[in-house]
């Protein structure tokens, strides 16, 4: 859902900083890179050590460290992040906000950076309403920054009202919506991954070495963009995205009834390893060893469920992506199986063993269009996904 977003923290202080640690994690979860820093007020309530331990970075504290001067100043550090959240954002630094004060780190981040801003507000019930605090919040908002929270209810000093830091999984709500407003809001996509399973008995069945990784990371990336995805997955070893409607299969025919439900749909990426045939003769009891010899599997045709979809008379989606895994000749069977499927594109890719791919965490993949054959270097299967659903928003939005 946040794949490939970098998120700086600002880290206030106040008794609600301890809530900012959850919320590195939920970040976390969400696919972001969070990084961090802290106020000195924010120092008196959790340490730099567990905020560090927790990103996985140091954690930056100091508007004068020549070390970080050296390594990326303290303007590129807001620069290249996709986005600031401060939380707990303090009356103190909305004033400093609002006032355009640079006197520490945070604020001088906060003064230098284009990127845009979230607060989660955090102080007193009398701090948040008192009118210069409400005053800095209008020019604040006026300035183009969004708030989240802050909540009613009761606070560590006694009292009871507005000023409750959101919950983390609030906070990280407003991140991805703030996030969702992209290309694709709107959109509704199917993005079908992982193996599926077929039956041979109860215990039993046939199955591929596809890990889902590549449609997860599909599936993931057009979310980033917005877009509203049907997840429709077969046993995959990785977890699948957060954010999309995930609806877990077995086998292909299941798969095909849930695409059939989830239509009609803008587009369909088609990424699942699904397998040709199914086994007719699959028994409802545990196949038993006989002396009668070995049991015999007979096979029946499963549903091409892309080919249903790239042909459908009615309602077909816009665009429709199918995935080629080959071993041998990629692109001359990528190419025909492009125009046996009736797709708009192919995702072509040599799944040969040595390649690693299948079940890795790289692939190298050939886009096939009506425009041509483009070749993309090896890399991530996280980047295909991300640069899969740019090229899909564009096609999608023009
Ligand atoms: N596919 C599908 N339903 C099937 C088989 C494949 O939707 N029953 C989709 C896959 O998700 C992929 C594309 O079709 O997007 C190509 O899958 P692939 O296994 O490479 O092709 P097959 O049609 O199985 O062709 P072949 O086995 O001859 O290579």
């Amino acid at each position: 859902m946040l794949a490939g977003k970098h998120i700086l923290l600002i880290i206030g202080g106040g008794i609600a900083a301890y809530k900012s640690l959850e919320l590195i994690r939920r970040l976390q979860d969400a696919g972001a890179r969070v990084t961090s820093v802290l106020t000195k007020a924010g120092e008196e309530f959790v340490t730099p050590l567990s905020v560090s331990a927790l990103t996985g970075g140091r954690v930056h504290r100091d508007l004068f460290d020549l070390t970080a001067e050296a390594e990326m100043g303290h303007i590129q550090l807001s620069r290249s992040a996709d986005l600031v959240v401060v939380a707990p954002a303090t009356a103190d630094l909305m004033a400093k906000m609002a006032q355009g004060l640079a006197n520490d780190l945070a604020s001088t981040l906060l003064l230098a950076t284009d990127t845009p801003v979230l607060l989660a507000p955090a102080m007193n019930v009398r701090m948040w309403k008192h009118p210069a605090t409400q005053r800095n919040l209008t020019v604040l908002r006026q300035d183009g920054i969004q708030v989240v929270g802050p909540n009613e209810g009761g606070m560590a000093c006694g009292e009871f009202g507005p000023g409750r830091l959101a919950e983390p999984e609030e906070i990280r709500a407003a991140v991805v919506d703030f996030f969702a407003s992209g290309p694709l809001a709107g959109k509704r996509v199917i993005v079908t991954s992982g193996p599926t399973h077929e039956p041979i008995d109860p215990v039993r069945y046939i199955a591929n070495r596809s890990s889902g990784a590549q449609g997860t990371a599909v599936a993931r990336a057009l979310r980033a963009l917005g877009a509203e995805v049907v997840f429709i997955t077969g046993p995959a070893t990785v977890r699948p995205p957060e954010g999309v409607d995930v609806v877990p299969v077995e086998s292909a025919r299941d798969m095909d009834a849930a695409v059939q439900a989830a239509l009609p749909a803008d587009a369909g990426v088609f990424a699942a390893a699904v397998a040709d045939w199914h086994v007719t003769s699959a028994s409802d009891r545990k196949l038993k060893k006989s002396k009668d010899g070995l049991p015999v599997l007979a096979f029946g045709e499963n549903p091409d469920i892309l080919r249903g979809v790239a042909q459908m008379k009615e309602g077909r989606p816009a665009l429709v992506v199918g995935f080629a895994a080959e071993t041998n000749d990629v692109l001359d069977n990528a190419t025909a199986k492009r125009k046996r499927k009736g797709c708009d594109w192919i995702v072509a890719n040599d799944v040969s063993p040595e390649t690693g791919i299948m079940g890795g965490r790289e692939n190298a993949v050939v886009l096939i269009t009506d425009e041509g054959v483009e070749t993309w270097p090896r890399m991530s299967k996280e980047a295909v996904a991300v640069q899969l659903a740019d090229r899909i928003a564009a096609a999608l939005t023009t």
